[in-house]
């Protein structure tokens, strides 16, 4: 089982959209069952809450499903657990580098780093610009790019 975990800050804008896009990759491939998928938020306001009106809709709009997707926030037992931690933006990355404390057992990453001279270097927050399309097509580029990663390093092939 390959296990990948996508954290933002309140995990009900950026990481429920790329956990439920990368399902959807995998499950496209037919991969899902070499896969556990999940997300996470480092702050703890929307604990319990579904994703954002704006990440239903987008993810409505392209015929992905989000229901019974609730945010819950990072624990410890996440850097046990899971092989690749991408995180949406720097500070992310930055937050789960102090509460990993060099006990994770896998890679902490940004989404950016799997996209070869990417364009954009962070997941934009559309909690705060509103612009959810330029936050799937990012998703989706990053997440296709990650797929690609994890089947070279299992020696995947599809
Ligand atoms: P996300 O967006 O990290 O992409 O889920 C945010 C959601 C909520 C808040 C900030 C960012 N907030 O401050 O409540």
């Amino acid at each position: 089982m390959i296990h990948v975990l996508f954290v933002c800050l309140g995990n009900i804008c950026r990481s429920p959209m790329a956990e439920a896009v990368f399902r959807q990759i995998v499950t496209e491939k037919g991969l899902e069952k070499q896969f556990v998928i999940d997300s996470a938020g480092t702050g703890d306001w929307h604990i319990g809450h579904p994703p954002h009106k704006g990440t239903k809709e987008l993810l409505g709009q392209k015929g992905i499903n989000c229901d019974g997707m609730k945010a819950r926030k990072v624990t410890d037992n996440d850097f046990k657990y899971f092989s690749y931690i991408v995180a949406m933006d720097a500070q992310n990355k930055e937050d789960l580098m102090n509460l990993a404390r060099n006990n994770s057992i896998g890679e902490i990453s940004l989404l950016s780093d799997y996209v070869p001279s990417s364009l954009w270097k962070e997941v934009p927050d559309p909690y705060y610009t509103g612009n959810f399309d330029e936050v799937y097509n990012i998703v989706e580029e990053g997440c296709s790019h990650l797929l690609q990663h994890i089947l070279k390093q299992h020696q995947l092939t599809v």
